[in-house]
């Protein structure tokens, strides 16, 4: 008999979040379950942050952006840093964070977020707390579901950004380098680069050649063309080389931030062809704003799934989508895995019958 749950949000926030708090809390509501929002993912599991959430208060959160209830990408209750005397020191405070569960009554916990926020759920549940995973993330690569919340409407974000590089890009008869988010998977270039007409897409997947590249960019110019669009992911390297580290966070459980590959592309570029280039790195703006229709029906629907696992006692598994169907994953196999691109799909066959180039 499931009488409350508790739900929370963590890692890096994106459109869609609230959508799915408002679907579960509201189903959950209407089927006689209290909601318990617990704040900034983890770390309000393990400090006891959590608050009665009433279906007024899930009410008018759907468009909204962000996430009502907080998040942190750092906190891991099974390596939760603590400062001492100026230092981090790290405890496995796993058993406050269930003392916590327990306190509030819980019978299961929603844990919203990507590959992190899912391993930390799956160990919570090899503990013994009823654990329902659903998937998150504008780098679309999560194991085990076709598609992420959050993906869709990051990438309208980057592809609004291609379009309005086009025409300044023109006009200047430039070289224009857009960088895009997706740490070390290639979907949000490879989608955002086809929807957008880029003339290069860099992806992890397909290791880049700087000829290559040249040579396509002194191609398009030699054609008339006298600008070109190049589509780069954050986690993009070239071929035996390694990708572009911009900061190293220490006390978080994936502590390496790309970035800064497209200076690389953009300083060669000029080099090789003399061509004027800009760079523009697209950042955090991906991650904000209002969710696109599609992320808030996919939210909804994965939210609604994640009730129905709950009532029906189906715990250790993450919500998926599969074709058109929402359906259910081990959070097992989601765990410290990554979903990639691959070299032979069709999205990039596509790309490259209208003459992309992937600068291989
Ligand atoms: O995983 C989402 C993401 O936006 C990645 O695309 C990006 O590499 C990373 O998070 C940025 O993290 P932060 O918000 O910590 O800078």
């Amino acid at each position: 008999m499931i009488k409350r749950i508790g739900i929370l949000t963590s890692g890096g926030d994106c459109p869609g979040l609230n959508a799915v708090i408002r679907s579960v809390a509201k189903k959950a509501i209407n089927n006689g379950v209290g909601v318990v929002g617990i704040k900034d993912g983890y770390e309000g599991l393990v400090q006891g942050k959590g608050v009665r959430l009433s279906y007024r208060a899930v009410s008018g959160i759907l468009t909204l952006g962000g996430t009502i209830l907080g998040t942190s990408n750092k906190a891991d209750p099974f390596h939760y840093a603590i400062k001492k005397r100026g230092k981090f020191i790290y405890k496995d405070l796993s058993r406050q964070a269930i003392a916590n569960f327990r306190k509030w009554k819980l019978d299961a916990l929603v844990v919203i977020g990507g590959d992190g926020t899912l391993s930390i759920g799956y160990k919570l549940f090899q503990k013994g707390m009823p654990v329902i995973g659903v998937p998150k993330t504008i780098d679309n690569d999560l194991m085990g579901t076709d598609i992420t919340f959050g993906f869709d409407s990051a990438l309208r974000v980057a592809t609004e950004a291609i379009d309005k590089l086009h025409t300044t890009a023109q006009s200047h008869h430039r070289v224009m380098i857009i960088e895009l988010m997706g740490r070390n998977a290639g979907w949000l270039a490879l989608y955002a680069g086809l929807a957008g007409g880029g003339d290069v897409i860099l992806i992890p997947e397909i290791p880049y050649n700087m000829d290559k590249i040249c040579e396509r960019v002194l191609g398009r110019s030699r054609r008339g063309k006298r600008f070109s669009i190049v589509v780069v992911a954050e986690g993009a390297r070239p071929c035996g080389g390694k990708k572009t580290v911009s900061q190293i966070i220490k006390d978080s459980p994936d502590p390496v931030r790309l970035g800064g590959v497209s200076k690389v592309v953009c300083q060669a570029i000029e080099k090789c062809t003399g061509l004027e280039t800009r760079v523009t790195i697209l950042g955090h703006l991906q991650r904000g704003g209002s969710p696109t229709p599609f992320d808030r029906i996919l939210a909804s629907r994965f939210g609604d799934k994640a009730v129905d696992m709950i009532l029906k006692g189906k715990f250790g598994y993450m919500v998926n989508i599969r074709g058109t169907k929402t359906g259910s994953y081990p959070l097992r196999l989601v765990q410290n895995r990554q979903r990639k691109v691959k070299p032979n799909c069709e999205i990039v066959k596509v790309a490259r019958a209208v003459d992309t180039s992937f600068g291989d």
